[in-house]
């Protein structure tokens, strides 16, 4: 048990429907279950309009047909399941696609401001590997238009929303199962810190929607923020009993940029080269067409990120080990209505204009394929438990298609958000408490690990993105992700260690967040790092280098990670650390009507061997 010198109470909320995360997938998640007649409280680790969609550039997709009357949502089903290379769950993209339309045209009627041409038609423009121009826009920083009409619609709607809440453990019960005998678990809440008040803070609830996020920030240079994507959404699920899948599919986006310095990472989104960017080395050669001579640029973004790291491995980067991309040809009135922010970004923190000169970009960590397994309504193993957004998987398969990530946001946050209102009603019918509210108490004592301190958190993280990126980057191998697996276990040991973690702290102490981002990384990495040494082939974004080619005899398959507690309590107090158990299970074959399509489509030419 854990007692903190906290003098502050203990205060507790309670609702129908709790969700954890203020980006676009929880935004929306809140409306659906709002509709459905649901008591929803959002909180969020963010301000209020500042959640991580907000950096989400170049658009969201939906085979609109608005420039391409050919295009449909079979052809948009079979492009994504073909950059994810076969992994995803078929089911669930024709879903996603189907209802792409629909999910456009709601934000549309919200008030999104998309881009339109001079007759109305709104304007689509073509992303990496997208067999037709799909994407719609609002210049390039469609996720910041996004979120602001869903804010919009929540205000409406007066939905309770709280910032600056960090959580560190969902809370459950066991209850009896109906059908059987056996008990089964029941989320009923979750716990953590309120950052601004500086106070322990529960929530009661009858269903949970994580919407979390990703975990590219393991990864030193992410075009993430720095306090943000660290697999807490992942970690919190895991902890509760779900189970994590594809975990080794980590999606680095090509064009990052490189310099200055303290800008490292940060997206140079994928529109520029859908809106005709291209890409040189210090050579001035226009590389892709070494690697994909079809699509160029415009090529799977794991093929477009592993030629760039390939010339900069080679010795034909620049200056601050990246490679070109760029604009200079195109009309500068088309890059200010179209590259608006980018425009800005590149003269803010680099000093240059983008329209006269080159950008200096690389590959940089940018999304996570893999996360919490649920099944197509979202649900996961866990009764109350509903996952959404980055933090899931199996939608996205080996690799994202620019333009995915958005759309998947709104299609699942719906389903997430209804199903998870449908339960709550159903708990509150058989006799639970209804109205939301806030009670506080003066309890003092918290359940074991739910908060703790470290004394150096920081060095940890470094120390962990910088093991990442040397052993389970772009491209791996056996040898690598060995080392990676015993230096990130290591590292485990030494942050559980007696010595490390604080007898007493504050509850306003600013390193309990970076402790449990710590906690987190942990996790995460363990599970990237076994998933990506059991996985012996290249598929999409994991490439090994040992294992150069895809091997869909032996490799057509999900590997899942489930938790295994260690039998002795630790001598620290600190309970249990878990072990990662991995285990595989073949894809779920393709039936019906996008089978013969994907039959018929010729296969790209994507496989080149990298050392
Ligand atoms: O480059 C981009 O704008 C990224 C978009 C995406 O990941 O969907």
């Amino acid at each position: 048990m854990i007692t903190t010198t906290n003098t502050n109470s203990v205060s507790m909320h309670s609702c129908d429907v709790l969700i954890i995360g203020g980006g676009s997938a929880g935004l929306r998640a809140a409306i659906e279950a709002h509709d459905n007649g649901a008591n929803v409280l959002l909180i969020s680790k963010n301000r209020e309009g500042d959640p991580h969609t907000v950096l989400a550039r170049g658009g969201i997709n939906a085979a609109l047909g608005t420039m391409d009357p050919e295009d449909n949502w079979m052809i948009h089903a079979t492009d994504t399941l073909r950059e994810g290379e076969f992994l995803a769950d078929y089911q669930r993209v024709e879903l996603l696609c189907k209802s792409a339309p629909d999910a456009v045209n709601e934000l549309v009627n919200w008030g999104a401001r998309f881009h339109r041409e001079k007759d109305g038609r709104l304007t689509q423009r073509f992303f990496g590997a997208h067999t037709y121009r799909r994407t719609v826009f609002y210049e390039d920083w469609t996720g910041q238009e996004i979120v602001r009409v869903l804010i919009e619609q929540v205000k409406q709607r007066k939905i309770k929303v709280m910032d600056d809440i960090y959580i560190t453990k969902l809370l459950k019960s066991e209850i009896a199962n109906d059908e059987k005998e056996a008990k089964v678990d029941k989320i009923t809440g979750a716990l953590g810190i309120d950052i601004k008040k500086k106070e322990i803070i529960t929530f009661q609830c009858k269903s949970l929607i994580l919407a979390a996020g990703g975990y590219t920030r393991v990864y030193e240079i992410s075009s993430s923020r720095m306090f943000e994507n660290h697999g807490e959404g992942m970690t919190l699920a895991y902890e509760a009993g779900a189970n994590l899948v594809d975990m080794e599919m980590v999606q680095f986006h090509p064009t990052g940029m490189v310099w200055p310095e303290k800008a490292r990472g940060t997206l140079a989104t994928e529109a520029i080269r859908g809106e005709g960017g291209i890409l040189l080395n210090s050579k001035n050669e226009r590389f892709m067409k070494k690697y994909c001579p079809e699509k160029m640029e415009l090529g799977p973004r794991d093929v477009v990120a592993r030629a760039a790291y390939n010339e900069i491995l080679e010795g034909r980067g620049t200056e601050h080990g990246g490679v070109w991309l760029d604009v200079t040809h195109l009309p500068k009135e088309k890059i200010m209505d179209r590259l608006t922010s980018m425009y800005k970004q590149f003269k803010d923190l680099n000093g240059i204009d983008i329209s006269k000169d080159k950008m200096e970009v690389g590959p940089t960590a940018h999304y996570s394929m893999g996360g919490v397994v649920v099944d197509i309504n979202c649900r996961t193993k866990i009764r109350g438990l509903f996952a959404v957004g980055e933090v899931i998987s199996q939608i996205h398969g080996a690799n994202r298609l620019g333009g995915n990530s958005l759309l998947d946001t709104q299609v699942f946050g719906k389903i997430a958000g209804s199903e998870a209102a449908i339960l709550a009603k159903g708990v509150t019918e058989e006799g639970g408490e209804r109205e939301g509210g806030q009670n506080k108490n003066d309890q003092k004592e918290i359940p074991d690990n739910a908060i703790f301190v470290v004394k150096e958190p920081l060095s940890f993280l470094k120390e962990i993105q910088e093991v990442m990126k040397e052993n389970a980057g772009i491209i791996r191998d056996e040898k690598k992700l060995q080392n990676g697996l015993k230096r990130i276990l290591e590292i485990r040991e030494k942050f559980y260690s007696k010595d490390n973690i604080l007898k007493e702290f504050e509850i306003n102490d600013e390193r309990v967040v970076l402790t449990f981002e710590v906690k987190s990384s942990l996790i995460v990495c363990e599970a990237i790092i076994k998933s990506a040494i059991m996985r012996q082939e290249s598929r999409g974004a994991h490439y090994r280098s040992d294992y150069p080619d895809l091997d869909d005899e032996k490799w057509k398959v999900n590997i899942y990670c489930k938790k295994k507690e260690r039998q002795e309590e630790r001598e620290d107090g600190k309970g249990e650390q878990e072990t990662i158990i991995l285990f595989k299970e073949p894809v779920k074959e393709i039936k019906g009507p996008l089978l013969d399509l994907i039959k018929s489509h010729k296969k790209a030419e994507h496989h080149r061997e990298f050392e």
